[in-house]
């Protein structure tokens, strides 16, 4: 028996709402409201499946009440209501993730039949996340973007090495999205040949579920790596808007445990949005004073954004070259600890680049190998505990901690 919750504001319409879904025999509507706070205490503990949820129930934005849902239940299935809605409704509700939205004055039978397709959604859902998590815990998946304002800095070399180590070593899928999405350079570094890349994800949108999802993936095959790969030319760039890469990676999510993404330094929509929905920020700096600069700049904007330094974590790239700027220098001017350090290695690091063969696999034992393995294991090691920090209850976490690696730990 699926359990609904009705919230809307008019009594009348959840009464309508009430027998309407009552006469299903698969259904139980275990209460209705119409506050907003209600809603957020009822859904745990009544086990809700299906929300149903109006646009203008008062007391706040109903769009951040549902995506705020969707975040922390992430079996819900979700419709949204609304009197005669604009384009603009649709797209909010689909970015709050709502599984369906529809306009008010509704007839029963309209009802009934969004509320069984969504049902149908939830048990998919319920059945991948399931599959997804056997034999690999319960823990939530965790995306992190490597950002820096400055090209050439280092950034695909990172993103891709990282997540090389966390496919290979994480014992968890793990998925490397190229946002590059003029001139992406992933397939090149790690020598895959996409054959469809998030360009083609457009024409699935509506579709996209995890399992389609898989069809626009590339298998880097030494690592097990999936990579979602940019388009294959640059005018396909435009054509890729904020509602795909959040939708992207709102199904990544329900897969993937570590979803990294490589980042473009010009600082598009698409970009910001990544960083928006990204549990960490990798932000990428080097020993130059334009880089120090940019960096000072880009950490002020996500001061402003509310990124917190549990999310924004620095790594200094090429951090032994001499050039006459100390670590001491570069936190100072940036007011901002460095989590970890990165090597120059020429040698390594541009062999890598042109064989397409990452480091981290070629020439493990090399220390700009180590750094970025140190990096990983630390990304492993946050969102283990911030899984612990959430489930105290929880059993010990399946991976070993490792004496001395706590350099992105919290400071
Ligand atoms: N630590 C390093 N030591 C040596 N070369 C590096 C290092 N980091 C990056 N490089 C080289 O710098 C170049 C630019 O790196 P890349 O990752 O493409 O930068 P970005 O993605 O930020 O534009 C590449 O040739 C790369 O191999
Ligand atoms: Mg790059």
């Amino acid at each position: 028996m699926a359990r609904v919750l009705i919230a809307d504001a008019s009594i009348d319409t959840r009464r309508m709402m009430r027998e309407a879904l009552e006469a299903e025999q698969r259904l139980e509507v275990v209460d209705d409201v119409d506050d907003p706070g209600e809603v957020q205490q009822c859904i745990g503990p009544l086990n809700v499946d299906l929300l149903l949820l109006d646009r203008d129930l008062p007391g706040g934005s109903a769009y951040d009440l549902a995506a705020k849902l969707r975040a922390q239940h992430r079996h819900l299935g979700l419709i949204m209501t609304g009197n005669t809605p604009s384009i603009n409704d649709l797209r909010q509700a689909m970015q709050a993730g709502s599984d369906d939205f529809v306009p008010k004055p509704f007839d029963a039978v309209t009802l009934s039949q969004s509320v069984s397709s969504v049902l149908r959604k939830v048990e998919q859902r319920r059945q991948q996340m399931a599959a997804a998590e056997m034999g690999l815990g319960s823990v939530p998946s965790k995306v992190v973007a490597v950002y820096s304002p400055q090209g050439g800095v280092g950034k695909s070399m990172l993103a891709a090495n990282l997540a090389v180590v966390l496919a290979r070593e994480s014992g968890r899928p793990t998925v490397l999205v190229d946002l590059n999405l003029q001139f992406g350079d992933i397939d090149l570094m790690l020598n895959v040949t996409p054959e469809r890349t998030i360009a083609a994800v457009i024409q699935r949108l509506n579709q996209l579920d995890p399992d389609l999802m898989e069809s626009f993936l590339t298998e880097h095959e030494e690592s097990g790596l999936k990579v979602l790969a940019a388009p294959a030319r640059p005018e396909y760039a435009d054509t890729i808007t904020v509602f795909v890469v959040e939708k992207v990676l709102q199904v990544l999510r329900e897969r993937y445990t570590y979803i990294i993404i490589d980042t473009p330094s010009f600082l598009q929509d698409t970009t910001l949005t990544a960083l928006d929905n990204s549990d960490q920020v990798i932000l990428l700096t080097a020993l130059d004073l334009l880089a120090l600069h940019n960096t000072k700049t880009a950490l002020a904007m996500m001061e402003k954004l509310r990124y917190g330094p549990d999310k924004v974590k620095l790594v200094l790239n090429r951090s032994n070259a001499d050039v006459g700027i100390s670590v001491d220098d570069v936190e100072q001017t940036l007011e901002y600890d460095i989590s970890a350090f990165i090597p120059s290695d020429g040698r390594v690091a541009v062999t890598s680049v042109n064989e397409g063969d990452p480091f981290v696999i070629s020439q493990p034992r090399t220390q700009i190998a180590q750094s970025i393995r140190k990096i990983a294991w630390q990304v492993v090691m946050d969102r283990e505990q911030e899984f612990l920090d959430e489930n105290p209850e929880a059993a010990a976490p399946p991976v070993k901690r490792r004496r001395g690696g706590g350099l992105l730990g919290r400071r």
